[in-house]
């Protein structure tokens, strides 16, 4: 079967079992459609519209300025490319702030070509996770570094370092799926914490910078290809190791993810 081939029509019913046979699946971000064509084919089976976009296309220090009109016209670009990957699309800052809001804004990003939105928080999403869950939009909540909240977090650092941190990680995970998330993203956190959530959670769990036991990986699409200005500490180039250019350096990174050969020790926080 060609990589091409496994990636069509991928949905929630596919990761889940992933899961179930405690294999790996690999996500990416992407933002036109050019490039959605390329992970697609390259065999990533989810592509994430982040709001990222604000920091690696428009050149701003955080996620905060990115809209709603950015966001619609970034998802329909990636859904021409698509080659059957599941398509997830941020809520950006401020969108889901209420009810009425948020099932406007989700409802664009669903009619833009999205399978699952994404939104950023803990416990205090309970509601709105169960308000777009009841109404069949599935969502992906993202824990960890949540870099809306950067102004408040203070910088773009690890979470759930010490342990009132990390059970509350935990604690409020699960409250997440039991409101109904299909998803759970972790950015930035010790990758011991990252394997007790995915151990915890029925749902998959998608990590970045958060260790190698997560059933998913995502990265930046800009990071994989060794253009963003920053360097992470779990960022990997994988452009430098391929043959074929950028559609080699992304199928590299799936086979990487699969293999468990990404992340290694030195991209993860103990
Ligand atoms: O917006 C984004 O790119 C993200 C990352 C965690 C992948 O949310």
């Amino acid at each position: 079967m060609s990589s091409q081939s496994q990636v069509r029509n991928v949905t929630l019913t596919t990761l889940h079992k992933i899961k179930e046979r405690g294999e790996k699946f690999a996500c990416l971000t992407a933002y036109d459609a050019c490039f959605a064509g390329i992970a697609s084919e390259a065999g990533v089976e989810v592509l994430l519209v982040g709001d990222s976009l604000g920091m690696v296309l428009q050149g701003h220090d955080s996620t905060l300025p990115v809209t709603m009109d950015d966001m619609v016209y970034h998802m329909q670009c990636v859904k021409r490319g698509n080659r059957g990957a599941l398509l997830v699309a941020d809520l950006p800052f401020m969108s889901y702030a209420s009810e009425t809001q948020t099932l406007e804004n989700a409802a664009a990003l669903m009619r833009a070509g999205a399978h699952m939105v994404k939104l950023e928080g803990g416990a205090w999403i309970e509601n709105t996770t169960r308000l777009l869950a009841e109404r069949g939009i599935p969502v992906c909540a993202h824990m960890g570094l949540t870099p809306q909240s950067v102004n408040r977090i203070g910088g773009f650092f690890v979470q759930g370092r010490d342990t009132a941190q990390a059970q509350a990680i935990l604690q409020e995970a699960k409250v997440l799926q039991d409101a109904g998330a299909s998803v759970l993203l972790l950015e930035c956190v010790p990758r011991e914490l990252a394997k007790l959530v995915t151990d915890s959670l029925d749902i998959p769990v998608i990590g970045i910078g958060a260790g190698p036991d997560t059933t998913g990986q995502i990265m930046v699409l800009h990071d994989v290809l060794g253009v963003s200005p920053i360097t992470p500490k779990f960022v990997k180039n994988f452009l430098t190791e391929s043959a074929d250019g950028i559609p080699g350096a992304l199928r590299k990174y799936v086979a990487d993810v699969k293999s468990q050969a990404f992340p290694a020790e030195e991209h993860c926080f103990n």
